[in-house]
């Protein structure tokens, strides 16, 4: 295990079972960027750090029941937290490093990823981990349920333009990664980059 991976486990296990708690108002922001992310019906898709599984009910929505839905995270008491509120029943939950993900090469259509990019070591690198397991033309949402902005400042830190979220510092990345970057918007109240996965 990382040192990267013992501070996230360290920082989220502590915040685990009161996560939901904290951000009530989250859900609305959640169901919209899903239903703005395009996903059809049997589409195969992954929520990448999936948390408490915020996102897992929209996600299953939008690909029915023949559709597959991953929830991968590496904190077990994020995980744990998912399965005590029920969302066990709308994923399969996997306790999984997504910057070395246990799956085949283009065996999904989707990746979501909520709150992820800023804990990722190796932004390039990770994010070309998220391409290898999306197949040519599948997608990558990148969402926040808060802007850059509001974030920076419920945080107490100024924002830079180094952010990594920055677009003209995400699109290059992406670009670096095997994505193109298709829409951006950074609003007070949400975050939401789309990608689509390179040939
Ligand atoms: C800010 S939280 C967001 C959780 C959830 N997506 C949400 O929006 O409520 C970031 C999550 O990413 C997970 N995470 C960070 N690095 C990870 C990695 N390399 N592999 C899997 N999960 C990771 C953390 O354990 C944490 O649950």
């Amino acid at each position: 295990m990382s040192e990267d991976h013992t501070r996230v486990q360290e920082f989220f296990g502590a915040r685990a079972a009161d996560w939901d708690r904290k951000f009530p108002g989250d859900t609305p922001a959640f169901a919209t960027a899903v239903a703005e992310f395009g996903l059809r019906p049997g589409d195969r898709v992954l929520d990448a750090g999936c948390g408490t599984g915020r996102a897992l009910t929209p996600l299953r929505a939008a690909v029915g029941t023949s559709g597959t839905v991953i929830g991968a995270d590496l904190t077990p008491q994020m995980l744990a937290a998912a399965q005590r509120a029920g969302r066990g029943a709308q994923a399969a939950l996997l306790l999984a490093d997504v910057t070395r993900l246990p799956l085949r090469d283009g065996a999904l259509d989707a990746v979501f990823a909520a709150g992820l990019v800023a804990h990722l070591p190796d932004p390039d690198a990770n994010l070309r981990e998220l391409a290898r397991v999306v197949r040519p033309g599948g997608r990558l949402a990148l969402f926040h349920p808060i802007g850059r902005a509001a974030l920076a400042a419920r945080q107490g830190r100024e924002l830079t333009p180094q952010d990594l979220r920055a677009e003209h510092n995400l699109g290059p990345l992406l670009a670096r990664s095997g994505w193109e970057m298709t829409s951006y918007a950074d609003e007070d109240a949400r975050f939401l980059a789309l990608a689509v996965r390179q040939s």
